[in-house]
């Protein structure tokens, strides 16, 4: 059991099984990609550690971009709003997977996926560690999910509550 900010949180997700989820994921893209060169859209903040453990198990030629957006400013739920922090990467023609840590309600990544679609990339799937299907309002290209959860609020492994837990090793979930 950990306390972040006066909330407990008790192990959820070993960094054992995330290992083994991010390695299966890897290689579905590594298959998928070949001869591809993707270009991987990492989201911040959440994302950047499942993405640095995703793109060093894909063995093929390929390339990293980042955008920052936010939805959940400090809380435990969705806000219903979206924040672009950042330019869009240039994707027009290019072969996208953009990587998101935890898909919840759905709404950060309709928008940042429109967003996308507007550049006309050759094509644009989704990496997700994490997605939480029974809260999910939208209809995703959730081509590569590392595990369906409850809707739970968790943190660690690059998940945040009010920006601390980042850094934990294993995914905890709140008691
Ligand atoms: P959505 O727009 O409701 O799908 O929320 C997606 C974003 O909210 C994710 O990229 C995370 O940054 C954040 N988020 C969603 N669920 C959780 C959670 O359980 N813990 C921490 N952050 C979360």
């Amino acid at each position: 059991m950990i306390t972040i900010n006066e909330l407990q949180f008790k192990e959820y997700i070993s960094a054992q099984e995330i290992a083994e989820l991010v390695k299966t994921l890897g290689t579905q893209i590594t298959a998928d990609y070949n001869d591809k060169n993707p270009l991987f859209v990492v989201t911040l903040k959440g994302s950047f550690i499942f993405a640095a453990d995703l793109i060093r198990s894909v063995a093929i030629p390929c390339q990293v971009d980042f955008l920052s957006a936010s939805s959940y400013a400090g809380g435990t739920e969705s806000k219903g709003e979206l924040t672009l922090l950042s330019a869009l990467p240039n994707v027009r023609n290019r072969h996208i997977i953009l990587v998101e840590d935890i898909v919840d309600t759905g709404l950060t990544l309709s928008k940042l996926v429109s967003l996308l679609q507007n550049e006309e990339p050759a094509s644009l799937a989704v990496a997700t560690l994490l997605f939480k299907p029974e809260v999910c309002k939208f209809t995703l290209p959730l081509t590569y999910v590392g595990k369906e959860i409850p809707p739970d609020f968790i943190v660690g492994y690059g998940l945040d509550y009010a920006e601390y837990g980042r850094n934990l090793p294993d995914i905890y979930v709140k008691c």
